[in-house]
Formats: C-alpha cells, sequence, structure tokens
C-alpha cells in the first residue's frame, strides 16, 4: 500500500551500550559515536545508508599483566565550522581527531587555542562528558568521579581556553547544556544543567542538590591576580523540584532539555529529576525566571551593594579598565559569591503529572506546530517498562473537547492538561483546505470514496470522536446533523481500510459573516470539489 512505507531504520552489527551523536538540525545526517566506530548515517526514503570509520585504538603502554586494552569509545563528535572533532577515550588516554570528508580522521589543526583532550574527553565511556559549539568554540563539562572534581571548559577554538575554579563545583554530574540565545550577541549564555553530590552528607540529609551553571560566550577571563584562566561570569542557582516547600523533593537531576526561541530569551527547561527512592518526575522551568533571577538575585554571602555594575555579568573586556579597582572588586564577588541566593522553582510549583506510574530513563522535547498554527511543546519520555510516551505540555486553557494537534488519536485528559498520543501509524497527511462559510448557512463536506473496502469517517481537530457519513456513494459527506459540529475547525476525512488508516482530504471551516457562497468556491482547488461544495451550499 502507497501509505505503508517501512520505517528507516539502522541496525547496528555489534553492541553499542555508550553511544554519542551529533545531528544538525535540518540535515538528515546523523554521526553516531560507538565502540572504535563512528557511523554516518543518511536517513533517505529509500532506507538509511551507512559509512562506517573505524578507529581502534590499542593501549600498548599498558603492562603485559593487564588486558591489553583496545576500547576507544568516541564520547564528543561536535561541528566546528566546516569539520568534525571527534574525541574518544583511546584505551585510557583521550584523543582527538577532525573527520574529513565524512571519511578520513587527520590530527586536530586550525588555528586558535586547544586544551588537552583528556579535558575533553573522559578516559573511561561511564564517565558523563558533554560538549556544545558556539561560534566555532568548544565547551565540555566533565562530570566528577573518584577524587577528579569535575569542570566546565572552554576547550577549543580561536577564544580563550578558560575553566572552572575547583570550589565551584561540587562533585558535579552533567545532565545537559544549552544555549541560551539573545537579541544581543554580547547577551548569549549557556547553561549548564548538574547535580552537585555531598559525599559528607550524614544519612538523613539528602546528598544531592540539583543546580544551574552559566557563563556568558563573550568571556575573555579575568586578569592576571584574579581569575587568569577561569570565567568572570559563572553564578550557579539551586534548582528545586517538588510540590511546593514540602519534604517530597527531588534534587537528582538526571537529564535536563531546553527549547528556547530563535534568538529570544525566552523558553522553557525540562529536567528529569530523581528522588531518593529512585522515583522519577519532570519539572518545567521558565528561561525568563532563570534569567531574571541570575540578573537581579542577591548572591549568597554577600551582602555589601554593589558598585558600578553588577558582578558576573555578560559584557565584552576592556582592557583598559580590566585593572580598575571596581573590576578587580566585582572578580572578588564572583571569585567567592558564584551561588545565587534565589532558588529556581519549576512553573506550576509541582512536577509535571505524566500519564504513567513507569520510570522515566530518557527525555526529550521538541516543538511542534498544530493544526491551529500553535506552537507546542512535545515530550518523549522513554520508560524503565521499555515504552516510549509522547506527552503534550500546554499551559494555555485549551478548547475543552479536543486540542488541536497534528497528531491521530489523541486523548484529551481535563485533569492534567495534556494529551496521550498513541504510537502513530504512518499517515498521510494532507493540508486543509480552507472554507469560509457565510454566515447562517448550511456548508456540506465531500470526501471521495477510493475504496469502497475501505471505511470512511470524518474526525474534527484530531479528536477520537469521529462522525459518520451523512449519505455516501462516490463521495462520503459530512454535513449538518445532531452531534456534529459543523462549527470552526479542522475536518480530516480518515479511510480505514486492512487496519491502515489513511487521511484523504481536509478541510478547515472559517466563519465569515460577510462573505458569499462565491468567495469559497473560489477557495477551493479541485474542480471536482468546486463542482460538489457549490452544489451542497444552500
Ligand atoms: C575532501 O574532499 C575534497 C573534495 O573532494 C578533496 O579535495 C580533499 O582532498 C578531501 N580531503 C581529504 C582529507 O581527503
Ligand atoms: C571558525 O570560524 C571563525 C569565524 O570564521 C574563525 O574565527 C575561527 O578561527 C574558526 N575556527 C577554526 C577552529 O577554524
Ligand atoms: C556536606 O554536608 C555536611 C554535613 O551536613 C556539611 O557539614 C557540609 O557543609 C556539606 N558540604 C557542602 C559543600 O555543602
Ligand atoms: C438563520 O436561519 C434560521 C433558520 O433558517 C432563521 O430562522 C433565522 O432568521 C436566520 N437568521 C438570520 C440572522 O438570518
Amino acid at each position: 500500500k502507497q501509505f505503508h512505507m517501512k520505517p528507516s531504520r539502522f541496525h547496528f552489527t555489534k553492541p553499542e551500550n555508550f553511544i554519542s551523536m551529533y545531528h544538525q538540525e535540518g540535515t538528515d545526517t546523523l554521526y553516531v559515536g560507538g565502540q572504535a566506530m563512528i557511523y554516518v548515517l543518511s536517513f533517505t526514503d529509500r532506507g538509511v545508508r551507512d559509512l562506517q570509520v573505524g578507529l581502534v585504538i590499542c593501549n600498548t603502554a599498558t603492562s603485559w599483566w593487564r588486558c591489553l586494552e583496545c576500547d576507544n569509545f568516541i564520547t564528543v563528535i561536535q561541528k566546528l565550522n566546516d569539520t568534525f572533532m571527534v574525541c574518544g577515550t583511546n584505551a585510557g588516554s583521550p584523543r582527538c581527531w577532525m573527520l574529513v570528508n565524512d571519511t578520513v580522521l587527520t590530527d586536530v589543526q586550525g588555528g586558535g587555542h586547544i586544551a588537552p583532550a583528556s579535558e575533553i574527553s573522559p578516559p573511561y565511556p561511564s564517565q558523563k562528558s558533554l560538549s556544545l559549539t558556539a561560534d566555532g568554540n568548544l565547551y565540555s563539562a566533565m562530570s566528577s568521579v573518584g577524587s577528579l572534581a569535575g569542570s566546565i571548559r572552554r576547550t577549543f577554538g580561536s577564544q580563550k581556553l578558560l575553566k572552572t575554579e575547583n570550589i565551584w563545583l561540587l562533585n558535579p554530574q552533567f545532565a545537559g547544556a544549552a544555549i541560551i540565545p539573545s537579541s544581543e550577541k554580547v547577551q548569549e549564555e549557556i547553561y549548564f544543567f548538574f547535580s552537585e553530590f555531598n559525599k559528607t552528607a550524614r544519612v538523613d540529609e539528602e546528598p544531592y542538590r540539583a543546580r544551574i551553571g552559566r557563563i556568558c560566550t563573550v568571556d575573555e577571563g579575568g586578569i592576571r591576580a584574579l581569575l587568569a584562566d577561569s570565567w568572570t561570569t559563572f553564578m550557579k542557582a539551586r534548582v528545586m523540584c517538588g510540590a511546593g516547600s514540602t519534604q517530597q523533593q527531588y534534587n537528582n537531576m538526571k537529564q535536563a532539555v531546553v527549547l528556547t526561541a530563535q534568538d529570544k530569551r525566552t523558553g522553557i527547561m525540562y529536567g528529569l529529576f530523581s528522588n531518593a527512592w529512585g522515583k522519577t518526575v519532570i519539572c518545567a522551568y521558565s528561561i525568563e525566571d532563570i534569567d531574571r533571577a541570575f540578573s537581579t538575585s542577591k548572591l549568597k554571602g554577600y551582602s555589601s551593594p554593589f558598585i558600578g555594575s553588577r558582578p558576573g555579568m555578560c559584557a565584552r573586556k576592556n582592557p583598559a579598565t580590566a585593572e580598575s579597582p571596581n573590576n578587580i572588586k566585582n572578580l572578588g564577588v564572583i571569585r567567592y559569591h558564584p551561588e545565587i541566593e534565589d532558588v529556581i522553582r519549576p512553573v506550576g510549583v509541582a512536577p509535571l503529572e505524566l500519564p504513567t506510574d513507569d520510570q522515566i530513563t530518557h527525555a526529550v522535547a521538541d516543538v511542534t506546530l498544530a493544526v491551529n498554527d500553535e506552537h507546542y511543546s512535545v515530550l518523549y519520555l522513554g520508560t524503565e517498562q521499555g515504552k516510549v510516551l509522547k506527552v503534550l505540555h500546554t499551559t494555555t486553557s485549551c478548547p475543552p473537547e479536543c486540542i488541536l494537534s497534528r497528531d491521530p488519536y489523541c486523548g484529551w485528559d481535563k485533569k492534567n492538561h495534556y494529551f496521550l498520543l498513541s504510537p502513530a501509524l504512518k499517515l498521510r497527511k494532507t493540508s486543509p483546505r480552507e472554507v469560509v462559510v457565510p454566515f447562517n448557512t448550511s456548508v456540506f463536506l465531500p470526501c471521495p470514496v477510493r475504496s469502497f473496502h475501505a471505511t470512511y469517517r470524518w474526525e474534527k481537530d484530531n479528536c477520537v470522536l469521529n462522525y459518520p457519513c451523512l449519505f455516501s456513494g462516490d463521495f462520503c459527506v459530512l454535513g449538518p446533523a445532531v452531534d456534529t459540529p459543523l462549527k470552526e475547525g479542522v475536518f480530516r476525512c480518515m479511510a480505514t481500510e486492512d487496519g491502515f488508516k489513511v487521511e484523504v482530504i481536509s478541510f478547515r471551516l472559517k466563519n465569515d459573516g460577510g462573505l458569499l457562497a462565491a468567495s469559497l468556491a473560489s477557495t477551493l482547488g479541485l474542480s471536482v470539489l468546486l463542482a460538489l461544495t457549490t452544489l451542497w451550499l444552500h
């Protein structure tokens, strides 16, 4: 059947237990780093084209009585300008390469600065790290392990290489990072999400604290005597996830994803948290709230008024004033008081009520355009039970019967304000033809019947409720009837045959008292529909 397309699927030929990925929005190529292998996967209608670049490395320096280590787990794949930087664990002594033309590995080249590979990739894949690029510079965050402190660094590029001071982070375990855009380039920031772990916490104390750390991308470090190779814009905040200020708090942030506008500091952050008993929840935060806290909050342990500009704000380094007493004072304030007093609380004060009791293991967020031309956040949640849930998150007061989503089989849960969407069948979508309905007229919508073995039904706004044909033959016609809301909205004609469901045609009805039937006819495309619709209009 034409509408039953085989999904493009790539099967790994060997188990890959630790993978890193890179995907540039708008392209159909996915870069996957595995064990001693880079997979360059191009997804097309006709299947997946894969290129595999091998990177087997053995650590010959390993003493003979220990096993020869040949593991090179690829932990970093990032695009910098036009080339790819690839780093791997390289048998316990990390190393980086450039991937040229998707096929050739060369040594790292290019002007500018480069940090040792051990600051970009961890030596073992179980040590969580993350990396991202901004303006051709690479930023790397390394989680703490054993006695290693963990850090946030600028590790490659034309800008100065910078790091966090060790005392700023307490055994961080990184959960995510995102560039926070701004209409003014100088205000651009990067947020890092992590949990801190207090090793000396008493048994009756919560050892984890969820955090947001932020730096400005214009940061060029301090002066020779103070923060010479460190961030001068690092600040961190406590993130709470729980109901109000009750004891029931989720303090271990496992994963964080951010959805922002292209060039504005608006958006939403979703965090996946767990508590001491391993129960998982999702909390949502407003980027505006976080931004406001960083730019207005008092700093913990610092009560004197600020002189001149506020410490830690994004600004280009001015060599003429770098050593001025005010600047030196501000550098000292940030060095010793990088934590803000304000606590970041979730929107709606509590975790999202999810339509599952399963424990969540993965969370991904995306923005989707619904048929009503509104943008909605959609969360994809992986669970311990092997399910993938798709949840629409909305904070507005939605139409009570059903929200307008492009997805089929949606269900509206009034209490929780979510949509539950069942696994999607491959559907052929049509774009709705606009029909302006003159005041006080009835409209009939025709749907051509192509197969007499199929069942034809009408759906409004993708609701689960559907409406039968008023009469059928060559066309399944939807018309005014009791319980048929032929009001404004999108009406889709769905044909079901052998368990497959396809969308045949769709109309968007709009009320307009001023328009005549003739203008309706002119908005329709196909001639067969034009003739019919004119006929059905009274
Ligand atoms: C990459 O491809 C270009 C164009 O085909 C070629 O000129 C260049 O030599 C290739 N680079 C490497 C390192 O193979
Ligand atoms: C990337 O491009 C920028 C701007 O063109 C340039 O300043 C920088 O040196 C380039 N970085 C590398 C690693 O080539
Ligand atoms: C860790 O917990 C111990 C015990 O409560 C406390 O004394 C110490 O200050 C905590 N460390 C930090 C960095 O908060
Ligand atoms: C709308 O149609 C109804 C039924 O045909 C009629 O009773 C009513 O007067 C009409 N209203 C207007 C404003 O034309």
